[in-house]
Parts: structure tokens; sequence; C-alpha cells
């Protein structure tokens, strides 16, 4: 095991009824901006149990039409308003583009200088303001961790920054809130937090049992609840489950004193960009491709995965770790999310832009070890296609 140290210090609130916990969250005298995506949190009813939450607060504002991949040139419009208004703290209420975003709105108000340089230039953010959420749909994690990826539509630039200044302070995790959520969101959702224990376990081999049997928990209970998800949206119990394993899946904890790979999600926000595919989509193509490609060097963790994960003792090293490819696709494809860039379009002739993005973007050598060069990510998106 790696040497790491350990703070996750957002505050989790989890269960039906405690969105009534940001009462005592927020300072009662704060000026507060509520963010929000599109419009589901009117419909579902969290917008209102948010506003009974704070009805004793001095000052909320509102900003909402914040789009799912959150866009710098919308999240620039919020920073203008939370200036004016003097905003003191921000509660996101969405998705994880609603949280990701008001991360960046957050670091972005008392920046100096230009704040797209967080995202091109990794330039540090030394303070953000205070932000808190209520998490309507699990996937991303961000409601407890320190990520935040942002898109420049007119740039084609889907970027991320990490920094501790932006931990949420709190996170409201109701599963109640995402009854409402439309199927494809739900699977998107299970299998998001699939890959996120991936990149975390599907590594060269380190040693660290721990790690691995979390990571193994994680991916057999998403596994089992992701179906029922589909089937029964209005189960408490398992939409309670899907919540906790996302969260878990992305705090940081799983992924402690381990190589981590990541190569999937850069490779696929690069399919964002350019296509605006779902970002769960893009990992459904682009993960089994990249078990494929790097098997050998993942030999050791795919041929544990296949067992522990999938039961698959039969045939010799090859045939085993095809087997648990096939298996990871075909959950992904059960789960109603497609796994090959035809499904979805795209045409083999598109490599080569995809490619450039990642030479643009300096992601030239990804993976747990560096070694994804563009050829070897030419390779992985060929064998998506
Ligand atoms: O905008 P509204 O109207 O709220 O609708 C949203 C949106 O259309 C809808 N939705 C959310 N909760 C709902 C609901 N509809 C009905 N009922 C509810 N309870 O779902 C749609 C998708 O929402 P979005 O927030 O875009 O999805 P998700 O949570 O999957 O977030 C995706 C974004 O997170 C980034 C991705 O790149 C992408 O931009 N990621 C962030 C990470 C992080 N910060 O750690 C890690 C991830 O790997 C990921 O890259
Ligand atoms: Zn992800």
């Amino acid at each position: 095991m790696k040497n790491f140290s350990f703070q996750n210090p957002t505050r989790i609130h989890f269960g039906k009824g405690m969105i009534a916990r940001i009462a005592d969250e927020i300072p009662k005298e704060a000026k507060i901006l509520i963010t929000y995506g599109g419009g589901s949190i009117k419909k579902n009813g969290t917008l209102l149990q948010v506003k009974e939450a704070l009805k004793d607060h001095a000052s909320t504002t509102e900003f909402g039409g914040i789009e799912s991949n959150p866009s710098y040139e919308t999240l620039m419009e919020a920073v203008v308003l939370a200036k004016e208004e003097n905003i003191e703290y921000l509660l996101a209420v969405g998705g994880g583009s609603v949280i990701d975003g008001t991360k960046f709105i957050a670091a972005a108000i008392p920046f100096e200088g230009d704040p797209w340089t967080i995202l091109s230039e990794n330039a540090t953010v030394h303070k953000a303001i205070p932000a808190g959420n209520v998490l309507t749909l699990p996937a991303t994690g961000s409601e407890s961790n320190s990520g935040s990826v942002i898109t420049r539509r007119a740039t084609n630039d889907k970027l991320a920054f990490l920094s501790p200044e932006v931990f949420p302070r709190f996170t409201v995790l109701d599963p109640e809130t995402t009854y409402s959520l439309p199927q494809s969101q739900s699977a998107n959702g299970v299998v998001d937090a699939f890959v996120h224990v991936m990149e975390q376990y599907l590594t060269t081999r380190e040693n660290a049992p721990i790690q691995d049997r979390y990571a193994e928990g994680l991916l057999l209970t998403l596994i089992e609840q992701g179906p029922i998800v589909l089937k029964q949206p209005d189960n408490y119990e398992t939409r309670a489950t899907i919540m906790w394993a996302a969260n878990q899946a992305l705090n940081g904890l799983i992924g402690l004193g381990v190589p981590h790979d990541w190569s999937t999600h850069m490779i696929g926000h690069e399919i964002t960009a350019l296509f605006g595919l779902d970002h769960a989509q893009t990992l459904a193509v682009v993960l089994p491709s990249v078990m494929h490609v790097m098997r050998e060097e993942k030999a050791s963790k795919l041929l544990q995965y296949g067992e522990r994960i999938w039961g698959i003792k039969e045939g010799d090293d090859q045939e085993r770790m095809d087997a648990a490819i096939h298996k990871t696709r075909d959950f992904f494809e059960r789960m109603g999310v497609k796994t090959r860039l035809s499904d979805y379009g795209i045409e083999e002739s598109a490599i080569a832009d995809l490619v450039d993005q990642l030479k643009r973007h300096k992601m030239t050598t990804l993976g747990e070890n560096q070694n994804i060069t563009p050829e070897v990510a030419t390779q992985i998106l060929r064998h998506a296609a």
C-alpha cells in the first residue's frame, strides 16, 4: 500500500426528510444563492422542501438553468449575479452538473484573474465561498468530493479541476428525491458509479486488500441493485443503497494508497465534448476497450475481478479475461446503456478528432502507468467502434 493522507470534510445527512437539516447548516443571516438545473427540482418537490427548510433565513436568491455538462458560459452568469448580490453561501440542488457547476462558481467568485485558468492551466484555487448541496442524482460522487468538470462550449473543452477549497460543507442524500429520475438517468448513475470504482480498482496490482474488498463490495452491490431500480423506481431501499454506493465510489476512501487509472474518464470527456453523449454513455463505450487493450498490465486484477465479481474460474488466463470483459459490457447493456461508438452514430473517421482533442488537452500519458499514449488511445477507440 502506498502512503496517503486523508480527510473528507463534507458532513453527510442521509435519508428521507433530511432536507430539513440544511436549516442548521447554513448561517441564518447569510445571503444564499440556490443553484439548480433545468427544473426537475421544481417538478419533484425538492425545491419546495428546500425553501421550507430555509424559511427562517434572511435572504435567498435563485439561479436556474445550469445544463448537463455545465457550461462555463452559464456559470459565469451566476458569478456576475453572485457578485452583484454579495452572495455568501451557495446551495446546489440537483445532479452532478449542478454541484460541479456550483463548485466552479464558488471558486470563481473570489478568484483574482481569469477564472478559466482554474481549468485550462490548473491555476491554484486559494479560496472559495462556502457551499453545500442537496443531491438528486446518485452518480458522480461530486456531492462530497473536491472535483468538478466544466465545459466551455465555444471551444469544446471539457476540463476538470480539483481543490480542497471546494469540498462541499455538507450534502443531503435523500433517496426519495431520486424517485422522479428518468430510467436512463438512473441507469447512467449506476454505470458512472461502477466505472468510478473500476478506475481505482482495475489497475496494476498493489497490495491493498481492504481497498480491493471495499471496491468489490460496491461493484457487487451495483450489479445486484442496478437492474432492480429500473423495474422498481419507487423502491426506497434500492434507491438508498444506490445513493450510498455512488457516494462511496468517489468520496476518496476506496482510492487511498492504490494506483488510479482514469483513462476511461479522460477519453470519455472528449467524446462528450465533441458529440454530446451523456457522461455515463461514454464510460460504457470506453471501459470495456480499456480493459481489452490494457489487459496485460491489468491481468492480475482483471483475473481477480472476473473471479470475485462474476465467478469466472474456468479457462486459461486469456479466456477468463475475455469473459470478465464480456460480463462488464453485458452489465452496461442490461442497464440500457449502449457500449459501442456506432450505437451513438459516431463513425470510425471521428477517432482522429477525439485523439487530437486528447493531445490538445495534454492527455498524452494516461492510465496508472502513464503509458496510454495517443497511439494507444487510438487503439482503444478503434476497439470501441
Ligand atoms: O437539469 P435538471 O432539470 O435538474 O435535470 C437533470 C438532467 O437533465 C436530471 N435530473 C437530476 N436529478 C433528477 C433529474 N430528473 C428527474 N428527477 C431527478 N431527481 O438528470 C439530468 C442529468 O443531470 P446531471 O447532473 O447532468 O447528471 P450527472 O449527475 O450524471 O452529472 C454529470 C456531470 O458530472 C461530471 C460529468 O462529467 C458531467 O458533467 N462528473 C463529475 C465528477 C465529480 N465532480 O467528481 C466525476 C464524474 O466522473 C463526472 O465526470
Ligand atoms: Zn464519472
